[in-house]
């Protein structure tokens, strides 16, 4: 059974049975991974396109290939800027090489060229290029989005709360951000396994097995643990006895005693049920299978000692074996260690990190790993990542990256916190999410009742997981319920109403939505065009939040979408249209439909046809 071997990892033999991890309930839910009918020549985001076909000119007039530098702009479609930095170069005016570029270029049927300003070469679409493209992505099921070039297996290491700790806003961003760059990394055809680092394993599971035992079963609630956990230190710090208790239990859970880890799989299974309730109600692909708790290490541990005492890599400090990777000190500048077995024996977080990213090169054969973890962990992973470079265990093309994030703050700009000053539970958060959805919703819906709940859900955990997604995870952000739940602004709820609306549009016309996308559409109006342009910018969008692993572009564009779309409608009636042009515009409010609703389903948020 793949969940057991995977519970257990082995180094050696590393097969590994072909991605069953990754593959099950993610393809259901996000659909079919690119195939071959993925790539249109030619398709996608046109500045992409652009760039391709500039390639030929600079390199005819910079005697090399040198980067055209496309980019958007506002006084045309795009802009070429690779003149300028090629003029330094060669030693010749920027406008006479952008001039001669122009001359070199053959964009016929695509763009034309103009030079401006200092040596910037303004390009200009061709409306029916824009609109043959429209046409492209409205055909492709994959809306433009380029399938990667190097598909690979990606470990994305995230949410990873701990066993008899409280699920906290803490582990909101992690979750939410990690379970983005799983659905966006999937899309364009990488193979992704989720591994939720659960932290089930260490010294407190004495002390906390050993209450359980002394008749406090009862009082273990794992959607609230931190009861059972205080009482359990208390009793550690004071009861005579109890401490030497749970030293010795530990002793035992980690011997593989068959009662004591009974024990203990009572209390993980509580929390991973629990984890997985919370889970449901985010609406995050993580299920039971893809749990990889720091207990699953275990065995590994003095094979990672082994292997790091055969390399050499081993030193001793105050007792304790460690390794010094260099370029670590600390405060005081004196080289930093990473301890990988205590004086007494024990292993550390340390050592459970090498044996997982061993496990995770070796067993798993990702090349890419994710660390979706907070700020604080930073010193960590870089040593831990550091130290299996040295031992050779990290090696190009594999790589590890700290996707980090910052924190949630309240108005006060502090860490989130109730009004009481006590940690904010996820499941409360969420909960509230949805209530005050709901409260929105009743008041602004004609919608029949029963419809009001699964809106409310699909508002209130959108608004929430888009306030995280939208700003750059490197930043902290304010939580605030008023704004995310804004029908106006860059919210979820303004995307997914944006959406709802076009769906609207198409019933009012009495249009079935799949046949219009044979059209062709005319782009005969400025905001029509405008919205094709914006259309196109998909695939660019969607690449730039894989790039720096930023889910953030990707809602910044669907925003701009939105916006654009918004200013389309305004100034253009789609319904009331005569025959042509109606069929024209119906085709972009298709196509702007299902690029919102696939942005959105990149971010984990739904989009309810209804609001
Ligand atoms: N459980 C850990 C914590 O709550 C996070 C684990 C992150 N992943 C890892 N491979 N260290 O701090």
């Amino acid at each position: 059974n793949l969940r057991t071997r995977l519970r257990r990892p082995m180094l050696y033999p590393l097969s590994y049975e072909g991605g069953g991890q990754s593959d099950d309930g993610l393809r259901n839910s996000i659909g079919r991974p690119c195939g071959a009918a993925c790539t249109i020549a030619g398709m996608a985001d046109p500045l992409h396109l652009v760039a391709e076909l500039l390639a030929p000119a600079f390199a005819q007039v910079a005697g090399e290939s040198v980067d055209p530098v496309v980019r958007p702009s506002d006084r045309a479609d795009a802009q070429a800027n690779g003149a300028l930095a090629l003029a330094k170069s060669l030693g010749r005016s920027p406008r006479d090489v952008a001039v001669d570029v122009a001359a070199a270029a053959d964009l016929a049927g695509v763009a034309t060229l103009e030079v401006a300003g200092p040596g910037f070469l303004n390009v200009t679409f061709d409306d029916g290029f824009v609109a043959a493209q429209v046409a492209a992505v409205a055909d492709d099921e994959r809306l433009g989005v380029r399938p990667s070039s190097m598909p690979e297996r990606v470990v994305v290491d995230y949410s990873a709360p701990n066993v008899a700790k409280e699920m906290h806003v803490g582990h909101l961003r992690t979750t939410v951000i990690g379970d983005s760059l799983v659905r966006l990394l999937h899309f364009v055809g990488h193979d992704v396994v989720r591994e939720n680092h659960i932290g089930d394993w260490g010294t407190p599971f004495g002390m906390l097995i050993e209450h359980y035992l002394d008749g406090h079963a009862d009082e273990y609630d794992p959607a609230d643990p931190n009861a059972f956990y205080q009482a359990a230190r208390t009793r550690f710090d004071g009861e005579p006895g109890f401490a030497d208790r749970a030293r010795h239990r530990v002793v035992l859970l980690q011997q593989g005693d068959l009662e004591t880890r009974r024990l203990w799989q009572t209390m993980v299974d509580a929390s991973a049920a629990y984890f997985d309730t919370v889970y449901r109600t985010m609406g995050v692909l993580l299920t039971p299978a893809d749990l990889m708790g720091e207990s699953a290490y275990d065995p590994l541990l003095a094979e990672v000692i082994e292997r790091l005492r055969d390399g050499g890599l081993l030193q001793q400090s105050d007792g304790a074996d460690v390794v010094f990777p260099p370029g670590f000190v600390n405060r005081e500048g004196e080289p930093l260690p990473l301890i990988v077995q205590k004086r007494d024996g024990g292993f550390n977080y340390g050592t459970s990190d090498l044996a997982c990213l061993i496990d995770r090169v070796e067993r798993v054969g990702a090349t890419l790993l994710l660390y979706v973890v907070g700020v604080e962990q930073s010193q960590h992973l870089a040593m831990v990542f550091e130290v299996a470079r040295m031992a050779g265990w990290l090696q190009p093309p594999t790589r590890a990256v700290h996707v980090v994030f910052g924190g949630v703050l309240g108005d006060d700009r502090k860490r989130f916190r109730t009004r009481a000053g006590a940690s904010v539970k996820l499941q409360d958060l969420l909960d509230e999410g949805v209530e005050r959805a709901a409260a929105a919703i009743a008041e602004r819906s004609d919608l029949p009742a029963d419809e009001h709940a699964a809106i409310a859900h699909a508002v209130g955990i959108g608004a929430i997981k888009y306030a995280d997604l939208s700003s750059d995870r490197v930043k902290d952000y304010v939580f605030d319920w008023d704004r995310m739940l804004a029908f106006d602004g860059n919210t979820a709820p303004y995307l997914q109403y944006a959406h709802a609306r076009i769906c609207s549009v198409f019933r009012r016309a009495e249009v079935d939505r799949t046949s219009v996308r044979a059209t062709v559409p005319v782009l005969a109006e400025p905001a029509e065009r405008a919205l094709a342009l914006a259309l196109l910018q998909f695939d660019g969008a969607v690449q730039s939040a894989i790039e720096g692993y930023h889910p953030h572009k990707l809602c910044t564009y669907l925003f701009d979408l939105a916006q654009t779309f918004t200013a389309f409608y305004e100034a253009c009636p789609v319904v009331k249209a005569e025959r042509d042009v109606r069929a024209s515009r119906l085709a972009l409010c298709d196509v702007t439909a299902r690029v919102l609703a696939q942005g959105l389903d990149l971010l984990g948020i739904e989009a309810p046809e209804r609001m």
